[in-house]
């Protein structure tokens, strides 16, 4: 695997595959990889011909400082993880590379940014888009990969694409989960084991949540389920929504045939976990 931590010679190898038509898939991360990530990367191989994967932790996007201090890092094992799967390139760059000054640009995607995370993570999805458009523009991949663990950051990128005329194929990647149905998250490895007994109460509230709108129980009341289920646990709800899964706005109370997001976010301890589920209702 090729690692490069600037800018210019990353760019340079890749445009001599782009001369030789070679397709570029990327994906971006912030490290901390496991199985989530990697399929993302395993999407990226089976579609391109060179995968690119960056890690950066990038703290325009960090409404929190100590969520920043303290996201996991462990490029060595990151490095490993990526070498096994096959990925082709790592640009794993500095701050220095990145942000050669204060940025003063801002993003504001009209509504989409102020619901759920948008809500609770002030100024977060300006610094995602910031980071996205930055790393569009070094790397000019054909393809990109997101997950569907963070749905309303996909809706944000995929505007994104259209606004500013990204010349990029994006894909929604569905969400890998652990063996109990838990999210795989790289916020996970700070809980503890008991709390990592109790995250998993936020899967399980979905799959309840989703049960009770198909037995067509009406929404307040669902609502009023998911809390109680989340709090008995020891959970911290933070949101809990039901959305049309395109645009995140909330569902009215006529859901036959539309498909359902349901979204949630909670703090197990002092971590944030978030989850959702995209369903069908016939
Ligand atoms: P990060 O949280 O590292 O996630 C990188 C990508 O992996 C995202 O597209 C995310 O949705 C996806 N992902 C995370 N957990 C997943 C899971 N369990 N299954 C499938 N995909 C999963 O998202 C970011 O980084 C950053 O905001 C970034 C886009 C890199 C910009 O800084």
């Amino acid at each position: 695997m090729e690692i490069y931590k600037d800018i210019a010679p990353l760019q340079q190898y890749l445009n001599g595959h782009k001369f030789h038509g070679k397709k570029i898939g990327f994906v971006p991360t912030m490290g901390a990889l496991h199985n989530g990530h990697l399929s993302l990367i395993q999407a990226s191989l089976q579609d391109t011909d060179i995968t690119v994967c960056s890690i950066y932790v990038n703290p325009a996007q960090f409404n929190n400082s100590q969520d920043l201090d303290k996201y996991p890092r462990n490029l060595d094992q990151d490095i490993s993880l990526l070498q096994k799967a096959g990925c082709h390139v790592l640009f794993c760059p500095d701050d220095s590379e990145i942000y050669t000054e204060q940025p003063k640009i801002s993003f504001n995607f009209d509504g989409l940014d102020q619901v759920m995370e948008g809500k609770f993570r002030p100024g977060h999805f300006s610094g995602v888009g910031l980071i996205v458009s930055k790393l569009f523009n070094i790397v000019a991949p054909h393809y990109a990969y997101f997950g569907q663990k963070d749905l309303q950051q996909y809706l944000i990128i995929r505007q994104l694409v259209k606004d500013l005329s990204y010349n990029v194929q994006l894909k929604c990647i569905p969400i890998m989960r652990e063996a109990d149905g838990m999210a795989m998250s790289s916020r996970n490895r700070r809980l503890t084991e008991e709390g990592r007994d109790k995250a998993v109460i936020l899967y399980r509230a979905l799959n309840e949540a989703q049960k009770l709108l198909n037995a067509r129980v009406e929404l307040p009341q669902v609502k009023n389920e998911v809390t109680t289920i989340i709090n008995r646990a020891g959970v911290e709800l933070e949101y809990f929504e039901i959305v049309n899964p395109e645009t995140l706005e909330l569902m009215d109370h006529n859901l036959s045939g539309k498909n359902v997001a349901l979204c949630v976010a909670g703090y197990v301890d002092d971590v944030r976990l978030i989850d959702n589920v995209i369903f069908n209702l016939e």
